[in-house]
């Protein structure tokens, strides 16, 4: 668990991002210097529709307390439908999630554009004080021990 200068908890937050919205997006909230939490690792996919969910759990195993998914704005993806389908396969993976005991409160969805800086600063902002009130994430365990069980990934 991080901790700053004032004992408060910084919680670490990955966020899967696709490149043509959401990472422009958040390229822009720098270039526009907004200030925002720094509290976020991202990791750029070509689109949402790449994304595999196992690597959310890959993320908490590895010590994540907060996952944020990002994309374009419907019917604005690059590749026409990429974000509607991560949409659906969200809406299974995420019962599926529930059901294992996986914090489900603990991983945010949003649509950020490459015009939205000032939407990404307020959703990583958000983001983090909704985690850091949560507290640190240490289920993670749980989670990397099913998954060890279940040979479904392999440290
Ligand atoms: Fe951004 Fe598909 S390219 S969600």
């Amino acid at each position: 668990m991080e901790e700053n200068n004032n004992n408060i908890f910084e919680p670490r937050i990955i966020a899967f991002v696709c490149n043509w919205c959401t990472y422009a997006g958040a390229d822009l909230t720098g270039t526009s210097r907004i200030k925002y939490a720094t509290n976020v690792e991202i990791v750029r996919f070509p689109c949402t529709g790449r994304i595999d969910f196992m690597l959310l759990l890959k993320a908490f195993a590895g010590g994540a307390d907060g996952i944020i998914i990002s994309g374009c704005h419907p019917n604005d993806c690059h590749y026409t439908s990429g974000n509607f389908h991560a949409r659906r396969r969200w809406m299974v993976f995420r019962d599926m999630l529930d059901f294992m005991g996986i914090d489900i409160e603990r991983i945010r969805w949003s649509w950020v554009s490459a015009a939205e800086g000032a939407k990404w600063a307020d959703v990583v902002n958000d983001t983090v004080g909704k985690i850091r009130e949560m507290g640190p994430y240490t289920e993670y365990k749980k989670a990397a021990k099913f998954l060890e069980e279940e040979k479904i990934i392999h440290e």
